[in-house]
């Protein structure tokens, strides 16, 4: 990230967290009641607040330094680049990463961000554990709670991909909604002060309104990876409801970056290209996708840790669920073939290819596949208005970065 879009984002963050004026959103809460904790109604909120406040969520802040942190899905992709982070930024308390390592794809590159996490523990005030084990495992997963009593749960551990949801729909049941419904029983027993968890743009399915918003119609999914992912919010927001579990879902828009997925189309392409095989772009390229540079998911997830949803009264003066839902995408959607140019020439510039490869060549356009949307669009402005962040890092830096890492990544292993 650059440092100009990093201040500008941090200037925000002191905005909804009330520091400027040197008051947090939760001592707003603590001081109308001299003290004592006390719900007030959205309203009461707002009018105490100013009108600003009525278009944006309340938050409650969550100090993360400290405390037992739970991240489901680490080392998987997103899961090690946030645990990375914490283990930056935290000087003390525990970070927990539980993981199956399973072999939907090459294990290797798990062990090797697994690594990389081990080495950033050794410099990091705050420990780390790993623990392989599956969420589908309800002993498990009980077992951990009750011995780490975790203050921050990130679920981020899935079975991810669309297309592999067709032929395995089995592991999409019992990682996404079992092991969710798991982790979402744990939290019922041992409440946390914030649940994250993931969930994917593919909620929107074939949606045609773009860019999409939190606040369109989501109950069309097109495929069974889509549905697992509605299916959390839909189970996040009846347990927010019955046992006052603050939770916030995330909607990922196409993440990418530097020991990413090596399904997913940017990694894949180039392992084929350098193996000097044909790579296959469906509905003949003409699609857009919201692509996320790594960096700047973990940036917005380490924001919205410390951001719960607050607690408050509706109307009828019962609790209202402190459940929220947000998009986390770049709102700048790429043409698939602009992409796909960036990429090649990324790759010959970061020596993966030779100058004068000839990619025409090695190049297949195909019509759509099952499962698959056209395009993907984030409309990203309640995260900007709740937490003060815009995703800032472009796909010729974002693929700059990922063709220089894959250059050493395969270098150094022959
Ligand atoms: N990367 C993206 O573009 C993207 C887009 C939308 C949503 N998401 C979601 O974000 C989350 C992280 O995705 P990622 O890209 O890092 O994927 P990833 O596959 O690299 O990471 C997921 C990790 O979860 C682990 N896992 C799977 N099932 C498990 C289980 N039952 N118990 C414990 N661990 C298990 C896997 O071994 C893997 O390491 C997932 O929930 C995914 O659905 C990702």
């Amino acid at each position: 990230m650059s440092e100009q879009k990093g201040q500008r984002a941090d200037d925000q963050m002191g905005q909804w967290t009330g520091e400027q004026r040197g008051q947090s959103a939760g001592e707003q809460m603590d001081q109308s009641a001299g003290g004592q904790k006390e719900l007030r109604t959205r309203e009461q909120m707002d009018q105490r607040t100013g009108s600003a406040a009525k278009e944006r969520m309340m938050k409650h802040r969550v100090e993360l330094d400290g405390k037992s942190i739970l991240v489901t899905g680490s080392p998987g992709f997103i899961g090690a680049g946030l645990v990375l982070r914490l283990l930056k930024e935290l000087t003390h308390g525990q970070v927990i990463s539980l993981d199956n390592m399973n072999d939907y794809y090459d294990p290797a590159l798990k062990e090797y961000r697994l690594s990389q996490i081990e080495k950033a523990a050794e410099s990091s005030g705050a420990r780390h554990v790993f623990v392989k084990g599956s969420i589908g495992d309800r002993d498990l997963v009980e077992e951990l709670f009750d011995k780490w009593r975790f203050d921050v749960v990130v679920n981020l551990a899935a079975q991810a991909g669309v297309r592999y949801s067709i032929d395995h729909p089995d592991v999409y049941m019992e990682s996404n909604v079992i092991g969710f419904y798991n982790i979402l029983e744990a939290c019922r027993r041992h409440v946390p002060e914030h649940l994250v968890y993931a969930s994917s743009s593919s909620v929107y399915g074939g949606n045609k309104k773009v860019p999409f918003s939190v606040s369109d119609n989501v109950d069309h999914p097109v495929s069974l990876y889509a549905a697992t992912k509605k299916s959390d919010e839909l189970l996040a927001h009846a347990y927010s409801k019955l046992y006052d579990i603050p939770s916030t879902g995330l909607r990922f828009f196409t993440v990418y970056g530097p020991a990413g997925r090596p399904d997913m189309f940017y990694y894949s392409a180039a392992r084929k290209l350098a193996a000097g095989e044909v790579i296959r772009i469906f509905n003949y390229g003409k699609m857009k996708r919201d692509f996320t540079y790594i960096d700047d998911i973990v940036e917005g997830v380490f924001r919205v840790m410390r951001g719960a949803p607050e607690r408050a009264l509706g109307e009828d003066g019962l609790p209202v669920p402190p459940y929220s839902v947000y998009n986390i995408g770049g709102g700048r959607p790429e043409e698939l073939m602009d992409f796909v140019a960036v990429l090649q020439e990324e790759l010959v510039r970061s020596g993966v290819l030779p100058a004068d490869y000839d990619f025409e060549g090695h190049r297949e356009l195909l019509g759509m596949q099952p499962g698959d949307v056209p395009i993907t669009y984030a409309d990203a402005s309640d995260l900007e208005r709740d937490y003060g962040f815009v995703p800032g890092i472009g796909i010729r830096e974002g693929l700059r970065a990922f063709a220089e890492w894959y250059a050493d990544y395969y270098r150094s292993r022959g």
